[in-house]
């Protein structure tokens, strides 16, 4: 069943954000906004913040936010269609359903539908069959309690090779479907047969609950047979976006805002029985981008838990790479040599794997210890060659407060100088900025340098960032046309030369050609979630604009984004751009011998302060205009 969109719009206009959401959060109006404490994760101060005129609302706390639907979505964890359905209870408003079919989600039913069908098929298998003795017994002996079996819906695919097909066959499964997720498959001869048989079987659900595919593990390790069977990528399982276990662990790990991460299926379901119930699993090989945004609307906050064999190690590292991008507080725990989780929780106990996690390590003592274990700090060599590496790591940390502290902790355990390690932590930053920066200023760059065969230096070659395309950002995303409008006729999205600004400012652009530009429908054509939040937070933030501004010409607060503050923020961005041309063009002169170039620059910066002295005329003509 679908409803019609414009009946979605209709529930979605009428909807009130506060109205809703106060039903479930106690709020209190706080200036413009409304605050209460977040039900997403807990908190002492209130952080959780809605916004009445802008109908969003956001934690600043946990960084959830979004629209009215996806608070529903999220807190009582049910689908977007039952979202709508509340509000539209609520509101009174009658849905209608279309009756056409929705093509898409029935086709995609059916195929839940195959894999559910064939997760009961495994699971009577493993509880009624006879051959299904050798399977209990295998569990048995792997410590899998009958209730965690259930709660996991592991099974057994028997010995032989169509027992599933036949199954299939005489329930009229579409076998073309259950082809393409891989339960059967065609041999040479044409003819189907069962892809998992005498194996224990792992059904893989979606964060909903839905079963997506399989992983199936042959009872003994044998020669030329993968330990692990796993299903293909299919119409409803993408392998880099699903995270084993989560739709077990979700709960637990909102509850206590922090995930542990193994690897293995066996990992999981047994410390999950133990009574660690925080836990993903990543399947084998190290996270995907995909599988850490996943996480993340649960916690920010995990636990690298890999076998102690070397391509654990290596999975870790590359693992905890991702996660530190993605703004992840990341720990990391190296169990004992020969152990996995599994076999640690089951040999030694929770206590003393409480006390291993107690002893989790952060990514950097983990990394240099790492470093230790392999000699590289006898060798001065080597020892530079491990400083670059652990500085390296340390560049992904995109809070800068935070990256500073962890470069003291470095620099404090070699015994270094902060600024030697600065000064290699900004040449590996300068580098990873210097492929954000924008094509224009990079060829600007090259064209003069090249042409004139310099080398610049470092202060020239760098991206000043123009503190007011923050604002302008903000001012885009205030739901204003008049203003929206302005900005658009007067700056070029090009020129933001901050890459994630300028996406948005994409955005937002074509909203306008849809004539939708209300922050909340903005935000949904968002799709980081880092962006999403830093939106969020931007437009329900009281309106102190950045130090920057403040250091620069702003005193004071807005109230109301206003046409001639927007005025304003586009004239003082135009300004910036010619300052900072003019800064490098100077610069350049003091660094090169070249008389041509001088008398280039020279003439350019004066073009440049003719255009900033119009700009400035610009501010006088419009104040007197009236
Ligand atoms: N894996 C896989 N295919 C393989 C081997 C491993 O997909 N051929 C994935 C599985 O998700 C597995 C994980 O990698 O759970 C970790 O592999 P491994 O440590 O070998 O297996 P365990 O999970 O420890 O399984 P067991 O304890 O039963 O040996
Ligand atoms: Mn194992």
């Amino acid at each position: 069943m679908r409803i019609a969109e414009q009946k979605i719009d209709e529930i979605r206009n009428s909807a009130d954000i506060v109205d809703i959401i106060s039903g479930y959060v106690q709020l209190k109006k706080r200036g413009k906004n409304f605050i209460g404490s977040c039900p997403f994760h807990q908190e002492k101060t209130p952080s959780f913040t809605v916004s009445e005129d802008k109908q969003i609302y956001h934690c600043f706390g946990c960084g959830n936010g979004g629209k009215v639907f996806k608070f529903l979505m999220e807190f009582k964890n049910i689908s977007f269609v039952e979202a709508i359905e509340e509000v539209a209870d609520h509101l009174g408003i009658k849905i209608e359903y279309d009756s056409s079919p929705s093509d898409q989600q029935n086709e995609l039913e059916v195929y839940f539908e195959i894999n559910t069908f064939a997760a009961r098929f495994f699971s009577d298998c493993l509880l009624k069959n006879n051959d299904g003795e050798e399977a209990r017994e295998y569990l048995k002996r792997r410590k899998l309690k009958p209730q965690t079996q259930r709660t996991f819906g592991i099974g057994f695919a028997p010995h032989g090779w169509n027992n599933f097909l036949n199954h299939a066959k005489s329930n009229n499964i579409d076998l073309n479907k259950a082809k393409q997720l891989g339960l059967i498959d065609l041999n040479d001869k044409n003819e189907l047969y069962d892809k998992f048989r005498a194996r224990i079987i792992f059904p893989i659900f979606s964060p909903n609950g839905r079963v997506i595919a399989f992983g199936g593990r042959v009872f003994e390790n044998q020669d030329n047979v993968a330990k692990y069977l796993n299903s293909p990528e299919s119409p409803v399982y993408s392998k880099r976006r699903s995270l084993y276990g989560l739709f077990h662990s979700k709960d637990e790990i909102r509850k206590l805002d922090k995930a542990i991460l193994v690897e293995g299926y066996m990992d999981l379901v047994s410390l999950f029985q133990a009574g660690v119930k925080n836990v993903v699993a990543s399947s084998g090989t190290s996270l995907t981008d995909e599988q850490v945004q996943l996480l993340s609307r649960f916690t920010k906050n995990i636990l690298v838990l890999f076998d102690a064999d070397s391509a654990g190690q290596k999975a870790a590292l590359r693992s905890i790479e991702i996660l530190l991008k993605q703004d992840f507080e990341v720990k990391v725990i190296t169990l004992p040599k020969g152990e996995d989780p599994d076999s640690f929780i089951n040999n030694f106990g929770k206590e003393q794997f409480d006390e291993e996690i107690a002893r989790a390590q952060n990514f950097l003592e983990y990394q240099t210890s790492q470093f230790e274990q392999q000699g590289m700090f006898e060798d001065p060599a080597q020892m530079t060659k491990a400083i670059r590496e652990l500085v390296r790591t340390l560049a992904l940390v995109s809070d800068e407060l935070k990256r500073n502290l962890l470069m003291k902790t470095i620099s404090k355990k070699f015994g270094l100088r902060e600024k030697l390690i600065e000064s290699e932590l900004n040449t590996v930053l300068y580098h990873s900025k210097e492929k954000e920066i924008t094509q224009v200023n990079r060829q600007a760059v090259r064209v003069e340098a090249q042409d004139k065969n310099l080398s610049l230096p470092l202060s020239v070659k760098q991206q000043t960032e123009n503190p007011y395309e923050k604002e302008l950002i903000r001012l885009l995303f205030s739901g204003e046309e008049k203003i929206v409008t302005y900005i658009f006729d007067n700056v070029a999205i090009e020129s933001f030369n901050n890459m994630d600004f300028r996406k948005l400012a994409e955005i937002v652009h074509s909203g306008l050609d849809e004539e939708k530009i209300s922050p909340a429908d903005l935000i949904e054509k968002i799709d980081s979630k880092e962006l999403r939040s830093f939106i969020l937070k931007l437009e329900l933030s009281d309106h102190v604009i950045s130090k920057n501004w403040d250091e620069l010409s702003y005193n004071g607060r807005i109230e109301k984004d206003t046409y001639e503050h927007a005025m304003e923020t586009v004239r003082s961005f135009h300004v910036f751009q010619i300052e900072d041309e003019i800064k490098k063009n100077n610069l350049l002169i003091a660094e090169s011998k070249d008389e041509r170039l001088h008398i280039e620059l020279l003439k350019r910066n004066k073009e440049l302060q003719d255009d900033k002295k119009s700009l400035l005329g610009l501010k006088s003509k419009n104040e007197f205009d009236w």
